[in-house]
């Protein structure tokens, strides 16, 4: 696997458009899988943008809306870079223990390069609300999806807030429906609300946009 040789992260970005902003960044940037993870997919529903790239671009300016700590922000950076990724090594059926599925492929992936409980879980866990919620309002199996919340609320402990910032920053991307996060934030009660940075930051800083 080829590993990062400096400690530049400048001279290790696939583009100037998704800079690194730490040597670990720029280490998970600089793997074969990452670089071919981001250029897949193409425009689908719930994904207009099409590849992934264009997905972390998104989330990525959702993070910097969050009035949060850097170590939130930095754990929310690592997490939106990686979280998508191998989607592309996910194949199209997956077997009952879903051990294939994108989640956890990019959990294995992110845990060579770092050992945060919480940024982990929160990968591995990052499309359970979801599924917890499709499963009530789409499919029609309320206990089941109230049981798969139950179990995704245990899995998390500690890491609640965490996981909650980056559903929120993952959900409110291409054209997805925020009911998820709505119907989240109903049902989970010890969550803190979001907080936003104040309304005259200034976003044509971020990313050259
Ligand atoms: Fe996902
Ligand atoms: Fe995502």
């Amino acid at each position: 696997m080829t590993r990062a040789r400096s400690n530049d992260p400048q001279l290790l970005t696939p583009s100037l458009r998704l800079p690194a902003e730490t040597a670990l960044e720029a280490e998970i940037m600089q793997q074969r899988e990452w670089q071919i993870g981001i250029h897949w997919g193409v425009p689908r529903p719930g994904h207009p943008e099409g590849p992934v790239f264009n997905h972390i671009l998104e989330v990525l300016k959702n993070v910097e809306l969050l009035d949060v700590d850097a170590k939130t922000r930095e754990q929310l950076r690592i997490i939106t870079l990686t979280h998508d990724t191998l989607k592309y090594l996910q194949p199209p059926l997956l077997d009952a223990t879903r051990s294939k599925h994108h989640s956890i492929l990019a959990h294995d992936f992110t845990a060579k390069f770092v050992d945060d409980p919480c940024v982990l879980k929160t990968i591995k866990l990052h499309d359970e609300a979801y599924f917890s919620w499709r499963l009530i309002y789409r499919r029609e199996q309320r206990k089941a999806g109230e049981a798969k919340l139950a179990r995704l609320l245990d899995d998390l402990g500690d890491c609640l807030q965490l996981y909650y910032l980056f559903f929120w920053c993952d959900t409110c991307t291409g054209d997805k429906t925020l009911e998820p996060v709505d119907w989240f934030e109903s049902m989970v009660p010890d969550i803190a609300p979001l907080v936003f940075k104040k309304k005259d930051h200034d976003q044509s800083e971020f990313l050259g946009s």
